[in-house]
């Protein structure tokens, strides 16, 4: 096997190292190109460039893989809670009964909000959208807590991600309450992490809240198939925000406001409100198969396609899956889901799809188990991002403990060149 890969320009030839991560994944290492050659590559949408070595998600979109820490996606869906999960993001290893627990100790310590942040809150209107509100309310987190930004040592970073895990579903919570209209509320510590979520969420003043166990586990799973993947646009965010050692809050508020695009996190919002759509227009979803494929018009189908699963997307099965499953369970019967279903086989079937190797993706079922939830459409990217949480943290964690170098891509310029200023009169 050879551990050297070489290109020839201009009669010169220029060697790098190959290097093989551990699942055979083999990298040029280009770290000394532009020093021996003066070359740069040029790779928009980073399709081919690697932006680190990392040891916490492997993916392998042609086989539909995808793993946290070497565990399956489907294992821990069905096996692991979302607590256990973020621990193993972030640390590397599942717990065990003693580290969970002082985990879950050490974030319920941390899960009061300053009242003060919600003057902050109250700042928006309320047709505001939550992901907006959310990125901002993770910002105005800093100036609550200046301790957690200049974190350097294992045990300062510790603190700071305890705290931003206890107090962001607290954000949540307030994101969705002033949507609909509910008195703010701080959670339960003697609930479970994603139950308390849910109780945050929908308790109502006048009513005691009870527990569902179908929507929990719905919701815990939902939030485990979201919790990190690799190298994507939020996360590269994250990274590159922190790589100038700009404080995990900072980083994390910046990853939300990436998140939000529909090409991204946005879809599961843009999915459901396309299947609404194709309803109201009568239910034809043979019309927006061929809108999607008229390169004239702008629509895509929303929750296809992924830049990196050509094959299938494991955690779209697993949350079609539980889409049936919960619908089922709650005894709700959705037309959308009819629709959902009926888009998905005449892609399938399609060849603009096929030779594409355009799958259904995380997003196109998971908004179907939040509207069946209760949760709001605007709310479903930022229950993405509570689910993303763990992965965007477990990622600026293994950046900073590297101490990698700032972020910096080089361009080529195509601009004008240098030319003597034209004075206002001249122009
Ligand atoms: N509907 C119709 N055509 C599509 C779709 C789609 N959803 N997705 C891709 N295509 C077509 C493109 O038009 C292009 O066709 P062409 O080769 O004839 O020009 C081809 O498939 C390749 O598409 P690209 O945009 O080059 O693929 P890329 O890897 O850059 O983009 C992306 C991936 C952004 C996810 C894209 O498939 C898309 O826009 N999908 C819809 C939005 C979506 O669901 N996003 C969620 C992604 S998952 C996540 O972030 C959690």
């Amino acid at each position: 096997m050879a551990d050297k890969a070489s290109f020839t320009y201009d009669g010169k030839t220029y060697e790098f190292p190959v290097t093989e991560g551990t699942e055979n994944e083999k990298a040029i290492d280009i770290k000394t190109l532009r020093a021996a050659s003066g070359m740069i590559t040029l790779d928009p949408g980073y399709k081919n460039t690697g932006s680190c070595e990392s040891a916490i998600t492997f993916l392998d979109g042609e086989k539909g893989i995808l793993r946290y820490r070497g565990y399956s996606i489907e294992e821990l869906a069905e096996k692991a809670d979302f607590l256990e999960v973020a621990y193993l993001l972030i640390f590397g290893e599942l717990p065990n009964k003693e580290q969970l627990e002082k985990f879950d100790e050490d974030i319920k310590a941390e899960s009061h909000v300053d009242e003060e942040m919600k003057k902050i809150l109250d700042g928006f209107p309320k047709s505001a959208h939550p992901m907006g509100v959310l990125s901002s309310l993770t910002s105005a987190l800093i100036a609550f807590n200046p301790s957690s930004v200049n974190v350097t040592s294992e045990k300062d970073m510790y603190h700071a991600i305890v705290r931003l895990l206890a107090k962001f579903p607290v954000l949540v919570a307030w994101t969705l309450r002033k949507k609909t209209g509910l008195p703010l509320d701080y959670g339960d510590n003697s609930l479970g992490y994603v139950e308390n979520i849910h109780k945050m969420m929908f308790k109502r003043p006048n009513r005691d809240y009870t527990r569902n166990e179908i929507v929990i586990e719905a919701l815990d799973k939902l939030l485990i198939l979201h919790a990190d993947h690799e190298q994507n646009c939020s996360t590269s965010t994250v990274r590159i925000v922190g790589s100038s050692h700009a404080g995990l809050f900072a980083s994390i508020s910046a990853g939300i406001s990436a998140l939000w695009g529909p090409l991204h996190g946005g879809a599961n919002q843009a999915v459901l409100e396309m299947l609404e759509a194709i309803q109201e227009d009568g239910g034809d979803t043979k019309k927006y198969m061929a809108k999607a494929k008229d390169k004239e018009d702008p629509f895509r189908l929303m929750g296809f396609g992924h830049r990196v699963y050509k094959n299938f997307d494991p955690r779209a099965r697993i949350i079609k899956k539980a889409a049936d499953d919960v619908l089922g369970d709650l005894g709700i019967e959705d037309p959308i889901l009819e629709i959902a279903k009926g888009l998905e086989k005449e892609a399938l079937e399609d060849q603009y799809f096929v030779d594409r190797k355009l799958y259904p993706n995380v997003d196109f079922y998971s908004g179907i188990i939040y509207r069946a939830l209760g949760i709001p459409t605007e709310m479903f990217t930022v229950m993405f991002a509570l689910g993303r949480l763990p992965g965007w943290i477990a990622q600026w964690r293994e950046m900073r403990l590297k101490g990698e170098p700032i972020g910096r891509p080089r361009q080529v310029y195509i601009g004008e060149g240098a030319r003597p200023f034209k004075a206002l009169d001249q122009r």
